[in-house]
């Protein structure tokens, strides 16, 4: 597997499973036929609520593949608390104490990446931070990140003499580029990591209950015949997901697709095998719509 330097020590590998609405009970089942396809990133969540059987689907994987822990890299994150969702913002103690749940639920001894979810909360996002540099240096943590956090949460961090983070995982897709935002990364050695890389799908969250900011009118359009990402995948011989997951590592994003069906966690992890050329560069560069859709609540980087 292909990997990105997070930092001098870790590498990242470009394709990882995520794990967003994936129950508890089918998330053990799910990682596990992850790993046997042949992911050795699995990013998951406090939020999520389904790290119990995240870490048992790893467990059973590593023991069928002959695996080590050595061999995966793990991300789970951080759920701040949003006080305009009636929830505590969590304080540096309740971070650490966040963590050590996680690890328990997970039955590891440390993650390779922890992330704060969102930033919510503008009087407690200092000391949440404050909280995963201290869990790094416990070493419960290899690397620390953000998610969702636009450049002036970035910003606030440095101003306060804080470390910047080695990623920010964000909504990345054609239809949401963030253009400013990832040259703003790059510049300071921060890893974009995609999320949500399937949204211009028909299939993308179709089952019912899973919200989104996404329209009938965006679903609609991935269903035409002449979709782009339709008339790209037959020009590469390949499936539309794997054009979009494509378009990211080509931008130098580690991705994160998400399936419950196993042929589609093969195909979502075959994407070394053709590259897409500059023209369709350029035309994908052209569809970005701005705002992502993947929160019900808009876009989170927006947030004070
Ligand atoms: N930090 C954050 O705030 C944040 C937010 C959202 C997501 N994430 C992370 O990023 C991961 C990926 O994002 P996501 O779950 O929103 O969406 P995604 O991976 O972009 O897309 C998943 C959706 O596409 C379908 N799909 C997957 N592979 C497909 C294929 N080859 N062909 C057609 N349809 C396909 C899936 O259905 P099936 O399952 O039925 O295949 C599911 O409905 C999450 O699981 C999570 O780990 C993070």
């Amino acid at each position: 597997m292909k990997t990105r330097a997070l930092t001098a020590d870790v590498q990242i590998p470009f394709v990882g499973f995520g794990t967003y609405l994936i129950t508890d009970a089918d998330a053990a089942p799910a990682v596990s036929a992850a790993i046997g396809a042949g992911y050795r990133h699995i990013d998951t969540a406090e939020w999520y609520r389904n790290e119990v059987g995240v870490g048992a689907g790893i467990r059973q994987a590593l023991a069928a593949e002959g695996l080590t822990r050595g061999d995966l890299f793990v991300t789970t994150k951080l759920w701040p608390g949003n006080s305009a969702w009636g929830q505590t913002p969590k304080t540096t103690e309740s971070t650490i104490a966040a963590l050590n749940d996680s690890l328990a639920r997970l039955e590891l001894d440390f993650v390779d990446l922890y992330l704060i979810h969102a930033p919510f909360d503008p009087d407690q996002r200092l000391a949440q931070w404050r909280g995963l540099v201290e869990l790094q240096q416990q070493g419960k943590t290899r690397t620390i990140g953000v998610s969702n956090f636009s450049i002036k949460h970035i910003e606030a961090l440095k101003a306060a003499g804080l470390p910047v983070p080695a990623a920010n995982q964000i909504e990345l897709h054609p239809w949401s580029q963030k253009p400013t935002l990832v040259q703003y990364l790059n510049d300071q050695g921060i890893t974009p990591i995609a999320y949500s890389s399937l949204v211009p799908l028909s299939t993308w969250r179709a089952s019912p209950g899973q919200e989104s900011a996404k329209t009938a009118h965006m679903r609609a359009e991935g269903e035409r015949a002449d979709a782009p990402f339709k008339v790209m995948a037959e020009k590469y011989g390949v499936g539309e997901a794997q054009v979009l997951l494509r378009w990211a590592l080509q931008k130098g994003f580690p991705v994160l697709p998400k399936s419950l069906q196993v042929e589609r966690m093969r195909t979502n992890i075959d994407l070394f095998g053709f590259a897409i050329d500059a023209d369709d560069m350029a035309a994908i560069e052209a569809m970005d719509r701005g705002d992502g859709v993947a929160w019900s609540v808009g876009d989170p980087t927006k947030a004070q």
